[in-house]
């Protein structure tokens, strides 16, 4: 079996990371730009004003897509951009953008997969207590329905929700924007936003829309490097409290006993609405999976140790266990028996800071990437011959972008991006992929 014709090969980004042009043309800031400027929050206070240039340069990023043959775009709408206040009047040079983005691509014969909300909350609203407060969902699915409205004919693919728990690590962690830290008020954000979620999917089955509707949820599963209950505890306990806050209501249809026991006992339990359960779990067309790698732990100081010297590692430090597409593949439809395709949304890894050049070319010579892509390939290709059910994968990145509090540091690029130029130049995986690519195609 392996990857069919119509399987769907993909870029993906994400408009904060990419777009730049933070004030143009009546774009109102979103909580990414307020939170850099808190000292300290960002690799070298770098905000994301300009990224990549891509509100300027779309056509550039046209081009390399088109030269990779991928068959779809995973792009993201900054909601800002389009509606400055997070609600009232839509910014006419907004709406203008993405519209023309989207034509050129189905021109070119890419389909744009479209996600509503990755990260970039506008400030605005967060100026009403954000995520935390209830009408927040409100705001999110009269902005879903109005962008239904204006591209739900032409759009095929939409996501609601990228990866909900950044909401979590902005609002109990710290972590990310807008930068807040309480515990309590980091529950009902996430919340809130999985109950915006089904909204939003209310939203588009009441619109024009034509096209399918999912969520996209990463799974960062936890691994106990030794059988002890003591290490399967803390296996269990962060599978809880990580993705599986996320993927049980929205696939499995309510939170675990295990998870609302504990936010009781800790004084951090969420208000659930009557209705909130049954809207978190309307039916989906797909679930997206963002997958990146599996998360050994331990209270056994021996085991870390043998882990950190034996385990299998990239350049960047990080594990290389490309099976983990693998497993969260087969693990979703163990726990939740899936009746719906999964689309993979995001894959891909990272060099911190420069990468090794071909010294007669000049081209990056990214084979760390390349490694960590087809390995994960291949274990997506057993997932597919052993029947399981998933329609697309999604590169992450198209090009070196604005990698949130690693700014331009961490870069997960198959394109290199000239920060200053706007240039953008193939690395050794942009062909790589390229040729994977034409060969399934050509099969
Ligand atoms: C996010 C992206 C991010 C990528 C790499 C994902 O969690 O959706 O925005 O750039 O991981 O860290």
């Amino acid at each position: 079996m392996g990857f069919g014709k119509d399987f769907i090969f993909g870029l993906a980004t994400s408009a904060a990371q990419i777009e730049g042009g933070a004030f143009d043309d009546g774009r109102g800031p979103s909580i990414w730009d307020e939170f850099a400027k808190i000292p300290g929050k960002i690799h070298n206070n770098t905000p994301p004003t300009t990224a990549c240039g891509s509100y300027r340069h779309f056509d550039r990023d046209l081009k390399n897509l088109l030269d990779v043959g991928v068959d779809s775009y995973r792009m993201s709408i900054s909601w800002s951009r389009v509606l400055p206040e997070g609600k009232g009047a839509l910014n006419q040079k907004g709406v203008d953008y993405y519209k023309r983005c989207f034509d050129k691509l189905l021109s070119a014969g890419i389909k744009p997969n479209v996600t509503l909300y990755h990260w970039d909350l506008p400030q605005a609203l967060e100026d009403e207590n954000g995520w935390v407060n209830r009408d927040t969902v409100g705001y999110f699915s009269d902005y879903a329905y109005k962008m239904f409205e204006l591209y739900g004919d032409v759009v095929p693919l939409w996501s609601t929700v990228n990866e909900p728990i950044a909401t979590y690590v902005g609002y109990a962690l710290g972590g990310f924007a807008p930068g807040r830290t309480n515990e309590k008020e980091g529950n009902q954000a996430r919340h809130n936003i999985l109950v915006a979620h089904g909204a939003a999917v209310d939203a588009f089955r009441a619109s024009k829309a034509k096209g399918d509707i999912g969520i996209v949820i990463d799974i960062w599963k936890r691994h106990a490097l030794t059988d002890s209950p003591e290490d399967k505890a803390i296996e269990k306990d962060q599978d809880e409290r990580n993705w599986k806050f996320y993927t049980d209501p929205v696939l499995g249809g309510s939170y675990s006993d295990y998870l609302l026991e504990h936010l009781a006992a800790e004084g951090t339990l969420m208000d659930i609405r009557p209705g909130d359960l049954e809207l978190m779990h309307r039916p989906i067309d797909y679930y997206g999976l963002n997958v990146y790698n599996r998360v050994p732990v331990t209270a056994d100081k021996q085991a870390e140790a043998d882990f950190t010297q034996g385990g299998n590692f990239l350049n960047n430090k990080t594990e290389y266990y490309p099976k983990a597409i693998y497993d969260a593949i087969k693990l979703v439809n163990d726990l939740y028996k899936l009746r719906i395709p999964i689309i993979v949304t995001e894959n891909g890894t990272y060099a911190i800071g420069s990468e090794p050049r071909d010294p007669a070319t000049g081209m990056i010579e990214d084979d760390d990437r390349i490694k960590y892509v087809s390995g994960f390939l291949s274990w997506l290709e057993k997932a597919l011959d052993e029947g399981y059910d998933v329609r697309g994968y999604y590169l992450w990145s198209l090009m070196d972008n604005y990698e949130w509090t690693a700014a331009y540091n961490f870069r997960f690029g198959i394109y290199e991006t000239d920060f200053e130029t706007f240039e953008c130049k193939p690395k050794k995986s942009a062909l790589w992929y390229r040729d994977f690519i034409k060969k399934v195609k050509e099969k």
